[in-house]
């Protein structure tokens, strides 16, 4: 169902101890979508999923689901399932009980053993549905919560966190399947996470949180092609987006005093500062007008990172190929002018992506 979140404030106590861990949050999902939130960790990711289960109370703003203000309501009467970021199972149940727990009063006994033991096999827990929680590993705990909270029926799943106990292999599979089975049923979910491969490949927007505050909710492409801010340009994307102090001159940018760079139409005042971000591979080495030292040169298995100094600014480049430079040497390099995005170097709002005015 459909989640409005308008301009959702959440502070812990008061006075002098007030901690502002969400600050005025707004986004709105569409029945049958995933939404990551994602963001470093003590941004405020759980905060807001506790506020939109109604764990926390809401110090400001108003949380809609399917149209009817829920913020007022108690947890039980919000038709929401959560996955918490600790488990919370209860301890005397075992697996496949603790997963039953919310099915018993609308099912029969029999649908009840079938709901469990299927979501219990999609997330290979299948084998210890009899053990209690005290004798779990904490990924089979995880697993536990998160079938607990997918096999309830729910306006509304909220999973905290969900898979982050598990090692990489199995947590590439299980979002797989997990993601798989969101959509089949036409479920709408909002998933936390601070892992970004993780944020890309579950869910359809995602809203990038930094300190309390939302920086951007949009699609993965959005956020790699048009991040709105420097925070969003440089936290989305590994390695991360280089950034370089630019300043407007003749029909481009000159790029920390060194070196200039054409860019036609820039529709920027004559001396503007500004911040110019390359993603590391869109830099293209071994062309182009800049020139800079080699730092190190790292071949990865699949890829080679390639450190160039420039213009006392590090820069990284990477390349699908070996690259055939040796640390100390020169390296002519440069990039395509719509691979560049300008910020604005006092706020760090995006003011120009690529070729675009
Ligand atoms: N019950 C509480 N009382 C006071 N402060 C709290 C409480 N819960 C969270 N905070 C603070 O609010 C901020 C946001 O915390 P929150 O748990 O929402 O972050 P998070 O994004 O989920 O982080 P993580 O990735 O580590 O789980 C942090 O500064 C945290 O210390
Ligand atoms: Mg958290």
């Amino acid at each position: 169902m459909s989640l409005v979140l308008d301009h959702v404030s959440k502070v812990y106590g008061r006075g002098a101890i007030a901690v502002r861990a969400v600050q005025d949050m707004s986004f709105a999902m569409e029945a049958g979508e995933i939404v990551a939130l994602l963001g470093s960790s003590g941004c405020g990711k759980t905060s807001t999923l506790r506020m939109v289960a109604g764990f926390e109370s809401v110090t400001e703003g108003a949380i809609t689901l399917a149209g009817r203000r829920i913020d007022t309501l108690e947890p039980a009467s919000r038709g929401v399932a959560m996955a918490f970021e600790g488990y919370a199972l209860y301890p005397p149940l075992t697996v496949a009980e603790n997963i039953g727990f919310g099915l018993a009063r609308r099912n029969g006994r029999d649908e009840v053993d079938r709901k469990v033991r299927e979501i219990a096999e999609l997330l290979e827990i299948g084998d210890i549905l009899e053990r209690r929680p005290s004798r779990l590993s904490g990924g089979q705990q995880q697993r536990a919560s998160l079938a607990r909270a997918l096999a309830r029926e729910a306006d509304l799943y909220l999973l905290d966190e969900p898979m982050g106990q598990l090692e990489p292999q199995l947590r590439a599979i299980l979002r797989g399947r997990v993601k798989a089975l969101i959509k089949e049923r036409h479920l709408t979910a909002v998933l936390v996470t601070h892992d970004q491969t993780e944020a890309n490949a579950m869910a359809d927007r995602i809203a990038v949180m930094e300190g309390g505050v939302l920086q951007q909710f949009g699609s993965p492409d959005a956020l790699r092609d048009h991040p709105e801010n420097l925070f969003v340009a440089t936290f989305i994307g590994e390695p991360p987006m280089n950034v370089l102090t630019a300043e407007r001159c003749g029909d481009g940018v000159a790029l920390g005093g060194a070196a200039a760079v054409a860019f036609p139409g820039l529709a920027l005042p004559p001396g503007r500062r500004v911040m110019l971000g390359i993603r590391p591979h869109r830099l293209r080495l071994g062309e182009g007008a800049l020139a800079g030292t080699i730092v190190s040169n790292q071949w990865l298995g699949d890829q080679a990172h390639v450190v160039i100094a420039f213009a006392d600014q590090l820069l990284v480049a990477v390349s699908h190929h070996k690259v055939a430079v040796r640390v100390e040497e020169k390296i002519a390099f440069g990039f395509a002018p719509e691979d560049a995005h300008f910020f604005d170097a006092a706020t760090g709002a995006a003011l120009r992506h690529g070729g675009e005015g």
